[in-house]
């Protein structure tokens, strides 16, 4: 058996905590025999648990504790702690794995809940789940989640060398936000969707960088993200945001614009690495 959960990218510019998209990068959870205890094989690093602490099987064995343990093989490519859904694509091949083994028939809106329960905001779980982009809320109790299918773009992202944890980025955020920009924050939200939804590209990128909520207080962390917007500005592009809680500098582009923005990026001698990524419009 073999689980398979997508990368995300969340926030996508102005909707902190509430949009998130699935990208072709993907965690693959082969299940193999059973064993007298959980055994994880995997390549992560010794930072990374082999055993019932990895993330994937606490996270399966938060939901059944009865499960019989199994060898698994846990193959990746979502860098870790980079802001591409690394932590959510294990939660979600955690339940899919409780779902299989444990003969749940969690159908993708249970499994939806449990995922944001777990992860505590759903903008990565969500479009884990259930593919494409998605708008999404979370009450701390209910998720609601719908996919807005996006247009056909690339998503080039720049992943620096460095692990930025979310914790860590989002202690950097304010307990408070001036009203005004709260209003307007949730106002471009709003539009950003619709422009979406109507395929509306040249609205997309006009509301792309207009986020009132987290990348101002972040960029002293990803001094990235400004540096990018800045080498961009000759580039044909469609828009540049901080992806989840970074360090990832997301640049969204048309197909055609690609190779130029990938070509800029690269000549800027960044310390990280440059990588086209399409939507993956599946899910888990
Ligand atoms: N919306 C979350 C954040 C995503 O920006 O902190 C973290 O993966």
């Amino acid at each position: 058996m073999r689980i398979i959960a997508p990368a995300t990218s969340a926030n996508c510019g102005p909707g902190f905590d509430s949009l998130g998209i699935a990208l072709n990068a993907y965690l693959v959870v082969e299940v193999l025999e059973e064993s007298a205890d959980w055994f994880v094989e995997h390549d992560f690093g010794s930072n990374v648990p082999t055993n019932q602490f990895n993330l994937v099987v606490r996270t399966a064995l938060a939901i059944n504790g009865d499960l019989t343990p199994h060898h698994l093989k846990v193959t990746s490519d979502i860098p870790l702690a980079r802001g591409l859904g690394s932590s959510s694509s294990a939660i979600v091949a955690g339940l899919l794995l409780a779902n299989e083994l444990g003969q749940m028939n969690l159908d993708d809106t249970m499994l939806l809940q449990l995922a944001t329960k777990l992860e505590g905001h759903p903008d990565n779980v969500a479009p884990a789940v259930l593919g494409d982009f998605v708008a999404a809320t979370y009450d701390g109790d209910w998720c609601d989640a719908l996919q807005v299918p996006y247009p056909k773009l690339d998503f080039i992202a720049y992943i620096p060398n460095q692990e930025l944890r979310t914790k860590e980025s989002r202690e950097a955020l304010p307990d408070k936000l001036a009203f005004g920009k709260a209003v307007h924050g949730a106002a471009v939200g709003n539009v950003y969707v619709a422009a979406i939804a109507q395929q509306n590209i040249d609205l997309i990128s006009r509301l792309m960088i207009q986020d009132e909520f987290h990348e101002q207080f972040r960029r002293k962390l990803v001094p990235d993200l400004d540096k990018i917007r800045h080498l961009l500005q000759q580039v044909p592009h469609v828009g540049t945001y901080l992806s989840g809680a970074g360090p990832t500098v997301m640049t969204v582009a048309e197909k055609d614009q690609t190779p130029q923005v990938m070509a800029a990026l690269a000549a800027a001698n960044l310390a990280g690495t440059v990588k086209k990524l399409t939507i993956d419009r599946l899910g888990a």
